[in-house]
């Protein structure tokens, strides 16, 4: 984490109120390419925020008007004192080491292609590895301009599953999975509905072919927006306003076998135009 005094001022134009990043960000925050996403602190108040790159390794911060008035920023010139962290290395330096051990011998192809949901589970349980393992697949998925919106929440609790199962006669698998993921959004870094969707639904099928890749098991369960079942997740989950609960992944270890169907349709496929 960075610690500095900057200051708070108008930028050339007039228009925007900014702090000028003190060091070069790319080289601190080891971030050769995308945008930097930095949280901290700003005389104790707490920020989230994206770096603006002036060139040369310059980088400023721009402050909306609450952030403004919450300092007390009133068009002067004003040092603070700043706490900043980058969110990225902060999820790479807390990644479990085990991920790396656990591997799987599926080639992508026949993962992608032999993938099918499972929605009945022995009771064997899953390791915590291959849990970090999946939710490391979830975040290696494509999203927007990378701003990589997505939370997983782990339930592993037995009372839980079995109170979700019961609520929802599609999800009724969670009654006996070894456990569920719970993929949301979040609204307030990704406010395109649509690519929020999407983003975490990259981040569910991710999820899903590690899950089959791993020789475990797994379904997709639907949240239907405004649904009790949203709601219940919601209060259950403890969720913030700015988080929308938009897959739950039933996982364990399968109990059934099912045959592949195939699923190549020559009328879905079109060149050039429609
Ligand atoms: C958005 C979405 C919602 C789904 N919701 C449910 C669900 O609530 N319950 C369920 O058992 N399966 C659900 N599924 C799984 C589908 O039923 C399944 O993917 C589909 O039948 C194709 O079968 P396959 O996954 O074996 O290829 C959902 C899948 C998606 C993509």
């Amino acid at each position: 984490m960075e610690r500095f005094n900057a200051l708070i001022k108008k930028d050339g134009s007039g228009r925007l109120t900014i702090i000028e990043i003190p060091f070069n960000a790319k080289e601190v925050f080891r971030k050769s390419r995308g945008a930097i996403y930095v949280s901290g602190t700003i005389n104790s108040i707490e920020y989230r925020s994206k770096l603006l790159s002036r060139g040369s390794g310059k980088f400023v911060m721009v402050l909306d008007k609450a952030m403004q008035k919450s300092i007390g920023f009133d068009g002067q010139d004003m040092t603070v004192n700043i706490t900043m962290s980058s969110e990225d290395l902060e999820a790479v330096a807390g990644e479990p080491d085990k991920i790396a051990d656990v591997t799987c011998g599926l080639d992508v192809l026949t993962a992608i292609k032999t993938r099918q949901s499972i929605r009945k589970f022995t009771a064997k349980p899953v390791s915590g590895d291959m849990v970090s393992a999946i939710l490391y697949a979830g975040m290696c998925a494509p999203t927007a301009k990378n701003k990589r919106p997505y939370h997983f929440i782990v339930i592993r609790d037995r009372c839980v599953l079995s109170m979700l199962a019961q609520q929802n006669s599609n999800a009724a698998m969670l009654e006996f999975s070894a456990g569920a993921i719970i993929v949301c959004g979040d609204k307030s870094r990704e406010g395109i509905k649509e690519f929020l969707y999407a983003d975490c639904a990259a981040a569910a099928q991710n999820i899903l072919l590690c899950i089959h890749g791993l020789g475990l098991g797994g379904v997709w369960c639907g949240v239907v927006p405004n649904s009790d079942w949203r709601k219940l997740l919601i209060g259950q989950l403890a969720l913030p306003n700015k988080l929308e609960p938009i897959s739950v992944i039933a996982f364990g270890w399968p109990d059934e076998e099912k045959e592949l169907c195939p699923r190549w349709e020559t009328a879905k496929v079109h060149y050039d135009k429609w």
